[in-house]
């Protein structure tokens, strides 16, 4: 399969982006000295939370004293409901985001002006490196609203000079409808719901590899490699992954170059990545997995420091841009994880395991019971359109025989037919937690 080489030229990037390493470091060290004091000055949360842990702005002599300070998790922003955490006066704020999360209330967000200038920029630059270009013409299938998907992926599409299709999340036909009238080369949206758009075009009758699009800027769930080869193979246009969170700026954090699609860049001239042991929060060298973590470096209303992410990655040198790290494509969340009979396993694993399964289509859910005490789990997946009762039996056993052969757990398989398994419009939900019901 040769996809269309969409290679920014070098010309076309902003001189950041063509900076050494130690130029960013060095711009960070500065810049993280800048958001300690702002937020210790003017949050009263980071004031309490780092004069309890006996830390000072000023006791920061590079970055690596960052380990000083201590973490802020979403607990934190929900405690300061709803806007504790802003660094200026509320008039200052321009722009609420809010993630809703499973429980509990909303995590809220705030811009300034200049946050909102630089979080376009940001997505600009995140849109140019999947290889968009001014003049094209960009679908954003992400929700608009509170979730920073839409608006995000909008005012960074428009920063480029793209010709920006407000689509929203949902009414499917009329995605399929909209993308085949106005031909659009891009389209941002999760991977998840991308695959409902591509089956929704085959039963239209659409072959969905003779589209106009030529790049897929996908993200805001988990996704695995062997998804984006799916995804590639079907549709014939680039799936390059953008990674992004509310508490950190939104869409835009760190963002795959289309030319290697190997792992993500961090935008580090804004964001300065750690990678920590999830259990004692100890700092991981580059290289060793663990949960990421972020401090804002330049950001104005809601200045973050050292936010426990969950996920679940790691720190690699970068490729296509020398002067910022990247991050290896997120597996899981920590709190994705399903621990059946003491083996962790996520549902980017099982993922992996179907898509090399060419009897089942890539909708899948994991499905957890305790019936006896014990953690059970049922993998409830689609088979491809005409498979026999018999066939059915057959793929489950073999898929059950492989999750137990490479992960190491028995579960259950249930093969149902098409268009059987819940689809989402946007984040889909993999884990379907039913332990607490009994
Ligand atoms: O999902 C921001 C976003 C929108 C990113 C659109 C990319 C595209 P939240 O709703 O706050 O923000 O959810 C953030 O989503 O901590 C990850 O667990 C997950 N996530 C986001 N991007 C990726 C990705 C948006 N590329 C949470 N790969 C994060 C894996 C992702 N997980």
């Amino acid at each position: 399969m040769v996809l269309r080489d969409l290679t920014p030229k070098p010309e076309d990037l902003e001189p950041i982006e063509r900076v050494s390493r130690d130029e960013i470091a060095n711009l960070q060290a500065e810049r993280l000295m800048w958001t300690l004091r702002h937020a210790y000055e003017n949050v009263p949360f980071y004031r309490r939370a780092f004069d309890e842990h006996g830390v000072r702005p000023d006791d920061l002599r590079g970055p690596a004293d960052l380990a000083r300070f201590p973490f802020t998790t979403k607990q934190d922003l929900r405690e300061n409901y709803p806007f504790g955490m802003f660094a200026v006066p509320r008039e200052q704020v321009v722009r609420i985001h809010a993630s809703s999360g499973t429980t509990g209330k909303p995590t809220v967000v705030g811009y300034t002006r200049r946050d909102i200038d630089t979080w376009a920029d940001l997505v600009a630059r995140s849109i140019r490196a999947s290889g968009g270009r001014p003049g094209m013409k960009v679908h954003v299938a992400y929700g608009y609203g509170l979730f920073t998907g839409g608006l995000g992926a909008h005012y960074g599409a428009e920063r480029l000079g793209c010709t920006v299709i407000p689509m929203s999340g949902g009414m499917t036909e009329r995605q399929v409808q909209l993308i085949v009238d106005f031909e659009p080369e891009i389209i941002m949206v999760t991977p998840s719901y991308m695959l409902t758009i591509v089956d929704e075009m085959e039963r239209q009758g659409i072959d969905p590899a003779g589209t106009s699009l030529q790049v897929g800027i996908f993200g805001a769930e988990p996704w695995t490699d062997d998804m984006r080869a799916e995804i590639e193979r079907r549709t014939q246009m680039h799936a390059v992954d953008i990674y992004g969170l509310s508490e950190v700026i939104g869409p835009g954090v760190a963002n795959e170059c289309v030319e290697t699609k190997d792992g993500l860049h961090i935008w580090e001239d804004h964001f300065y990545p750690e990678v920590v042991d999830p259990v004692t929060g100890e700092v991981l060298p580059d290289g060793e997995r663990g949960e990421l973590v972020f401090t804002s470096l330049t950001k104005e209303a809601l200045p973050i420091i050292r936010y426990r992410t969950r996920d679940l990655t790691r720190l690699l040198p970068g490729t296509a841009r020398p002067g910022f790290r990247r991050m290896e494509k997120v597996t899981g969340r920590s709190d994705d994880m399903m621990i059946i009979r003491g083996v962790n396993v996520f549902p980017t694993q099982i993922e992996e395991l179907i898509l090399h399964t060419p009897a089942l289509a890539p909708h899948f859910q994991c499905v957890l019971t305790r019936p006896d005490r014990l953690d059970e789990l049922e993998v409830l997946v689609e088979s491809r359109a005409g498979l026999s009762e018999q066939e059915r039996i057959a793929v489950s056993a073999d898929l059950a025989g492989r999750v137990k052969a490479t992960i190491g757990v028995t579960v259950a398989v249930t093969v149902v037919p098409p268009d059987s398994v819940e689809r989402s419009v946007g984040k889909m939900r993999r884990i379907v937690d039913n332990r607490t019901l009994r």
